[in-house]
């Protein structure tokens, strides 16, 4: 998979995307991703990208211009599946919408800054749009760094243990059960002793049973 970002900021994109499963992810060839700067784009000596929103009121709005000059570039050499613009207006991104993104093989994404980009790129180039949640983002890196994340990680053969992407919480709408590692006794709180057992069936049972309880408690709007 490939996948573009196109930024005012790219420093914020380096270090989260440099490190652990991303890093494995592009080692290994299964992740290529490219951060464009906005910036060069830019209109006149200053390299504007950004100016004051018709109708007054606080706050800057991105341009058409710089935007649809990288954005056309891009897409002169790559034909993108979707290209995602970061705002909190967006849909939810959640799980599915990951293991539906995870099966494409060209991405871009737009991050927006101050108030977001003029409603016209979006109408001339978007086609999917995402928020990472009920708040606001000072910028949309984070969020696009949150997305690339959560499905650089679903690429096959990224994490080691093929099975443990599809065993995570929200893969089948359910929490995950609590796990534990040695020891099996620490501050005179033990295991549950069915881990120990080696009955596989059991712990099965028990991990599911477990996963269907935390879902109750914390999240029952899940369960439908
Ligand atoms: N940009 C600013 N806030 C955001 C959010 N919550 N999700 C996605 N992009 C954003």
């Amino acid at each position: 998979m490939h996948i573009d970002i196109i930024s005012t900021v790219p420093e914020l994109l380096e270090s989260p995307l440099s490190h652990s499963i991303m890093q494995r992810a592009k080692d290994k060839g299964l992740l290529t991703v490219n951060v464009h700067d906005l910036r060069p784009y830019g209109l006149g000596k200053h390299n504007s990208v950004d100016d004051y929103q018709f109708g007054g009121g606080a706050g800057m709005v991105m341009r058409c211009e710089p935007l649809a000059a990288l954005i056309d570039e891009l897409k002169s050499r790559r034909t993108y599946d979707e290209i995602i613009y970061l705002t909190p207006d967006g849909e939810r991104f959640a799980q599915r919408r990951a293991n539906r993104l995870s099966l494409q093989n060209n991405l871009l994404m737009i991050c927006g800054h101050y108030k977001g980009i003029d409603e016209r790129i979006r109408e001339e180039y978007v086609t999917l749009e995402l928020s990472i949640g009920d708040y606001v983002l000072s910028g949309g890196e984070l969020a696009a760094a949150v997305v690339v994340d959560s499905i650089g990680r679903l690429l096959p053969g990224v994490i080691g243990d093929e099975t443990s992407a599809l065993t995570d919480t929200f893969q089948d709408d359910l929490l995950a059960p609590p796990v534990y590692t040695r020891p099996a006794e620490w501050r005179g709180r033990e295991v549950p002793a069915i881990l120990l057992s080696g009955n596989t069936g059991a712990i099965e049972e028990w991990r599911e049973e477990r996963a269907l309880e935390r879902t109750e408690e914390r999240r029952p709007d899940l369960l439908g």
